[in-house]
């Protein structure tokens, strides 16, 4: 970044709502919460605010971003919604899960936004600030998660700061999320695909669309190629410390980041310990995940062990998010 800018900070409300809708309109960044994390938005019309964007985050331009809108309407002059991905709208809408479907012909959304496919990821987020802001601006608003590219997603408007601060505009404080993993992605092509796992379950979509999710064929492994299924870069969520996982003991000096009854051989030798869920919620999991990954790495342990999570219902979401922190960079 060339300049930096004077960040400010909100509170959620009627004047930051209307400061994010006058920054945005502007061509400004503005970060605030939605119910999965907090988003770092711009005008998703305006190509030179979408670059500042990718600049601002450290995020490479071909990965595309997420469409924010405030309801259906709105959705549909983006993207061409059949039968199956209005059904799947009508269920989760506002919710924690991204639509992706193909273009309008006169899609609002800049090409750099979508990294020249000719699909689209939309999402309506349930958070009362959000969709303020979304209806102050009165356009579709794209929003990656607020924090440097490969870095662990915010999840309080503190982290948002300390990675952004001095690159954005505004930062609208709603205090912590509730989902606290990503938005489920789903490609609604020939076959529904499970693009990304997150905060709606594959077990809700399933239900829904009566069918069974795949997964894309092949997983994107490295940040150069062109992801099927974007977001899936080896290198995302990671902390600086090294993750080690399903830990079934803790070696001397290790963070342990525990799930449930937490009684492990060497506990005694963790050097902290934090558990997402003593009682093995797994909602209550995935809500502290990223906050715990932060805090544990500020103590800078030699690794952070982690102990095993399932893989029903929002563990699927978790694991996905832990296995990533754990690849070596
Ligand atoms: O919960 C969320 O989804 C948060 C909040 C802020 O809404 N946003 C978020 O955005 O996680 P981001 O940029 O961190 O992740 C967006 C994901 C990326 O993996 C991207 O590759 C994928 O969506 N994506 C966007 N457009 C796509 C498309 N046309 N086809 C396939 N994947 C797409
Ligand atoms: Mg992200």
């Amino acid at each position: 970044m060339k300049m930096r800018l004077e960040t400010s900070i909100l509170p959620a409300g009627q004047a930051g709502a209307q400061a994010a809708a006058r920054i945005l309109a502007a061509g400004g960044l503005v970060a605030f919460p939605t119910e999965t994390v907090y988003g770092l938005g711009a005008d998703a019309a305006n190509a030179t605010a979408i670059a500042h964007l990718y600049a601002a985050k450290g995020r490479p331009a071909f990965n595309p971003l997420i469409a924010h809108v405030a309801d259906l309407a709105a959705a549909r002059r983006i993207g061409r919604f059949d039968a199956r991905a209005l059904k799947l709208a009508e269920a989760f809408w506002p919710g924690p899960l991204t639509l992706v479907v193909p273009k309008t012909d006169d899609c609002p959304v800049a090409d750099l936004a979508t990294a020249g496919l000719d699909t689209v990821a939309i999402r309506i987020p349930a958070h009362p600030v959000a969709e303020a802001i979304l209806r102050a601006f009165g356009g579709a608003v794209v929003a990656p998660s607020a924090n440097i590219s490969g870095h662990v997603s915010p999840t309080l408007a503190a982290h948002v700061e300390s990675d952004l601060a001095g690159r954005i505009d505004l930062i609208v404080d709603g205090g912590p999320v509730a989902v606290g993993v990503e938005s489920t992605i789903v490609g609604c092509f020939e076959a529904p695909l499970l693009l990304r796992p997150g905060g709606l379950s594959r077990e809700r979509i399933e239900a829904v669309l009566g069918a069974a999710l795949a997964r894309p064929p092949v997983e994107a492994g490295s940040d150069d190629s062109q992801p099927l299924a974007p977001g899936m870069l080896a290198s995302h969520y990671a902390p600086r410390a090294a993750v080690r996982l399903d830990a079934r003991e803790v070696a001397p000096g290790e963070a342990l980041l525990a799930f449930g009854s937490a009684r492990l051989p060497g506990l005694d030798a963790a050097s902290v310990v934090m558990n997402l869920s003593p009682a093995g919620d797994l909602d209550e999991a995935a809500a502290n995940l990223f906050g715990y990954l932060r805090a544990l790495d500020a103590k800078r342990p030699r690794a952070i062990a982690v102990m095993t999570i399932p893989e029903d219902d929002l563990g699927e979401a978790i694991n996905d998010r832990l296995r990533r922190a754990a690849v070596a960079r």
